[in-house]
């Protein structure tokens, strides 16, 4: 057990500690050995590379999901439209990893007999970190791009109330020495950084957010009654309205106020998911564009750095070296939250 900076007590754990306790969690409440054990390493995933808001921290709300029958522990994902390139996947209230995964390989089979393939999912539960789907399908050869919408936090450029969600974007490239993959929020920052600085004491940096009359605010508690705003403007805002319409409209759920199913979890989802696949293969020549990729990896790495940065990070490389890290030296959680999931694991097993 160490003291944390962020008020509370963490415990450092193995990720294999971890992925026995989730795992068990969600088998005994009715989800399938095989399908328990991939949600699992999503969570754990996030975990390991830093982004513990999207890790086992969700653990217990989604349980309140599978008890509440919000979220259907048993689910038969459907295709229930098609084409050669194309599909519109129900998940049948399933939990968002186990849709996922099935919206990922069918994408993935479609790309590489069409050279670029889209699936739509609705009715699916939150999906957590979206670069474990992008990547599954740049280790395939494909470069994949993966995007959500979410429940309301953030306020639209030039607004003050939470209209849309932190609708993030994920797109990776597959790379000869390992993929460049981009998973963003469109928000300035995930709403658990703010929760985060409330729990150390800490004033947030200014552009962050703002309070409920819409002033800009440092304090955490304020910012958390008001809204987030989007990352760089209005540019962000756009990107935000973008994946909305992508991912929500298009699959035939919801959009802004009405979207459920990332942070409520004892509610049906109305988000939306969608996913791309493009074959490079399909227009390029595959090894040429793969030199490509290596040679913007040298150019951007080789930069003089500005004062006080040690290195150059390529998007996913900081996600890399934490989780290195981490399978080294183990995983701070805070230690009422393992306990938690240790008694819903037990629970399981009396
Ligand atoms: N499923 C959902 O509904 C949902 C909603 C919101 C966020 N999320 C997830 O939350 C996680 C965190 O999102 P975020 O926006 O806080 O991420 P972030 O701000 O930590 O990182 C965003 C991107 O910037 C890159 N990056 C960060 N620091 C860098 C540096 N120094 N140099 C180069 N690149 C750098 C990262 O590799 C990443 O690709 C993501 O995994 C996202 O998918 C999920």
């Amino acid at each position: 057990m160490t003291a944390s900076g962020d008020g509370q007590t963490k415990t450092t754990v193995a990720a294999e500690h971890l992925r026995a306790v989730t795992e068990r969690v969600f088998g005994a409440r009715g989800v399938s050995t095989a399908d328990a054990r991939f949600v699992t390493d999503v969570l754990v995933e996030a975990n390991l590379r830093g982004h513990d808001s999207h890790g086992v921290v969700r653990v217990p709300k989604w349980v309140i999901g599978l008890e509440s029958g919000a979220i259907n522990a048993r689910c038969a994902p459907r295709v229930i439209r098609e084409t050669a390139n194309a599909a519109l996947v129900d998940g049948d209230r399933g939990l968002g990893p186990v849709v996922a995964k099935v919206a990922t390989a069918l994408v993935a089979e479609k790309a590489r007999g069409a050279g670029i393939a889209m699936v739509s999912v609705r009715r699916a539960s939150h999906i957590a970190m979206l670069q474990y789907y992008p990547e599954v399908l740049a280790a395939q050869g494909l470069i994949g791009v993966v995007m959500s919408n979410t429940e309301p936090g953030v306020a639209p450029y030039g607004g003050i109330d939470k209209v849309l969600g932190t609708n993030p974007l994920s797109i990776g490239v597959p790379g000869r020495s390992g993929p460049i993959v981009l998973d963003m929020s469109t928000s300035h920052v995930a709403r658990g950084k703010i929760v985060a600085a409330r729990n150390r004491d800490e004033q947030i940096p200014e552009g962050w957010a703002i309070d409920d009359q819409g002033r800009p605010t440092r304090d955490p508690a304020a910012a958390l009654l008001g809204a987030l705003l989007p990352v760089a403007g209005a540019k962000g805002f756009g990107l935000s309205i973008m994946v909305d319409l992508l991912a929500g409209a298009l699959s035939g759920g919801a959009v802004t106020k009405a979207v459920r199913g990332t942070f409520r979890m004892d509610e049906e989802a109305t988000k939306g998911d969608l996913f791309l696949a493009i074959d490079p293969g399909a227009v390029a020549d595959p090894e040429a564009f793969l030199d490509r990729v290596e040679d913007l990896k040298a150019d951007v790495r080789a930069s003089r750095t500005a004062p006080g940065v040690a290195r150059i990070y390529l998007p996913g490389e900081p996600e890399m070296e934490c989780r290195s890290n981490r399978l080294e030296e183990g995983i701070p959680i805070e230690t009422d939250l393992l306990h938690e999931l240790e008694t819903l694991a037990a629970e399981a097993a009396a």
